[in-house]
């Protein structure tokens, strides 16, 4: 196992056993992430702060979001079904979704800090450099704080941010997730997104690396 798991309390389920089917092990490990962002939110202490700042691995689950993966809804079980731009609601709380890699039928679900959060605005109310890394109004930031990596999932509409409700930092979608509030210390990473039969699919990797910042 590697050392960035090694003091997740969460325990992930087993797949060296060879108990369970790659289907049932895919479903395992989404719900693992999912749990895992959840002790975050709960109790970030029970996290090393070095997990935050985790490099990826090198099997296709703990690899970053890469060029030409799909995108899967992070709270779904099941077979991975890729997501279309009309699966986003416009002006509304994001979807957490994950990277999905067809050619291998790989969710990329070893690490939260490959966990996007995907909103859909409308496109004439994008500025151009949103509307470029955007597919049809649907752009994506990552999930992780870039404090203490805790969740981002709240959409604040009146101020057209993204909100962590660990310590309130606020980011502007509309400025390169840019901090507007809170003691987050750098902006939210981003990565373009373009739609293929409109599926989307994941056009460039993170701008920044993605999880908390080291300060000094
Ligand atoms: S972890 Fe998000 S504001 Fe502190």
């Amino acid at each position: 196992m590697a050392q960035k798991e090694k003091d997740i309390v969460v325990a992930r389920p087993s797949e060296s056993a060879g108990a369970c089917t790659a289907h049932s092990c895919d479903i395992s490990r989404r719900t693992f992430v999912r749990a895992a962002g959840s002790v975050l939110i709960g109790s970030s202490s029970l996290l090393r702060l070095s997990d935050l700042h985790a490099d990826e691995g090198t099997n296709a689950h703990d690899q970053r979001p890469t060029i030409g993966d799909r995108l899967v809804n992070a709270a779904t079980e099941g077979a991975p079904t890729p997501l279309k731009v009309s699966d986003i609601p416009e002006n509304s709380n994001p979807i957490i979704a994950l990277p999905y890699d067809t050619a291998s039928n790989t969710v990329r679900d070893g690490s939260r800090l490959n966990k996007l959060l995907l909103l859909r605005l409308p496109v004439e109310s994008l500025d151009a450099e949103t509307r470029a890394r955007a597919a049809d109004g649907v752009f994506a930031y990552s999930a992780t704080c870039t404090h203490q990596g805790c969740e981002v999932s709240q959409w604040l509409p009146a101020d057209q941010a993204l909100m962590c409700f660990c310590h309130f930092s606020k980011f502007d979608v509309r400025a390169a997730g840019s901090v507007t509030a809170g003691p987050a210390p750098s902006n939210l990473p981003y990565l373009s997104l373009r739609s293929e039969g409109g599926e989307l699919v994941i056009a460039s990797a993170f701008n920044t690396k993605p999880g908390a910042k080291r300060s000094g």
